[in-house]
């Protein structure tokens, strides 16, 4: 099997919960410390004494939190537009480039946005997909629905029984493609695309918690289930992370 091929298969989780083995954590072995200690000295800096620049950014990460607990409220179509603006809008294009509020390894940007709506206002429930491409240079979004989506009965077993979710009204599902980045990264591509889908990850955390929205990453999915959803069936494009979103529960 060449490299390429191997790496995929590795970001191509085929069961969350049967493909772990027993964890330490199972068998009660004691955590891990927080972090190393490794100078002797311990050197307290000055905390920076605000305002930032940029007010408002110091309570953002104050309040993100992972929120796994719904209200019974749809999102706006707009919290939605911004949410998917600040995951993978395009802000302008350079060459062969996009440039979005998210950075990517060689802005090569090797994903897709779908969303499974429960509750968004003005958009009957189903499955979506964002084009990016339809908006360059505007803070807006465009979807377009691919099918129909059993939200209630499918998305728990989706999420590796994350029954929890159920309860969302909205969940992002985000899918690579590899070749958009293997095309300049080849074989080191998916080191890469891990990494940036952790910084996409954040935008859409920040984002929510700016919106006054809660959210969820999740990596634990059923791979077949979530591809067979977003109908997707081979290693060119497959789902790689999901994030729930929503106003959270009082
Ligand atoms: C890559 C990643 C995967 C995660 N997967 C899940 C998940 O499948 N289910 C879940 O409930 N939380 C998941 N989380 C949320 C973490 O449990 C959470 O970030 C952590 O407990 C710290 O809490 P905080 O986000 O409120 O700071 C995930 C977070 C990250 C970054």
């Amino acid at each position: 099997m060449s490299v390429i091929s191997e790496n995929r298969r590795f970001m191509h989780c085929p069961s969350f919960k049967e493909g772990m083995s027993a964890s330490d954590q199972s068998k009660e072995v004691p955590p891990p410390p927080f972090h190393r200690v490794i100078s002797p000295e311990s050197i307290p800096l000055t905390p920076f004494e605000g305002p930032l620049p940029c007010p408002g950014y110091e309570a953002l990460l104050d309040v993100r939190r992972s929120v796994r607990s719904y209200a019974d409220k749809p999102l706006t179509q707009g919290e939605l537009s911004f949410l998917l603006w600040s995951a993978q809008g395009i802000q302008f294009t350079r060459g062969h480039s996009s440039l979005r509020p998210v950075p990517s390894g060689g802005a090569r940007h090797p994903f897709e946005t779908y969303i499974a709506v429960r509750a968004v206002e003005g958009l009957a429930p189903g499955m979506y997909h964002y084009t990016p491409q339809s908006d360059i240079g505007e803070k807006k979004a465009t979807i377009g629905r691919i099918c129909e989506f059993d939200f209630e009965d499918k998305i728990a077993p989706m999420l590796a029984g994350q029954k929890w979710a159920v309860g969302a009204p909205a969940i992002l599902f985000f899918t690579c493609v590899p070749y958009r980045a293997e095309w300049r990264y080849v074989d080191m591509a998916h080191r890469v695309m891990l990494i940036d889908l952790g910084h996409l990850g954040q935008n859409v955390m920040l984002s929510a918690a700016a919106l006054g929205l809660g959210s969820c990453c999740m990596a634990a999915y059923d791979q077949a289930l979530c591809d067979e959803a977003l109908r997707l069936d081979d290693l060119e494009e497959y789902t790689v992370y999901a994030i729930s979103v929503g106003t959270a529960h009082a």
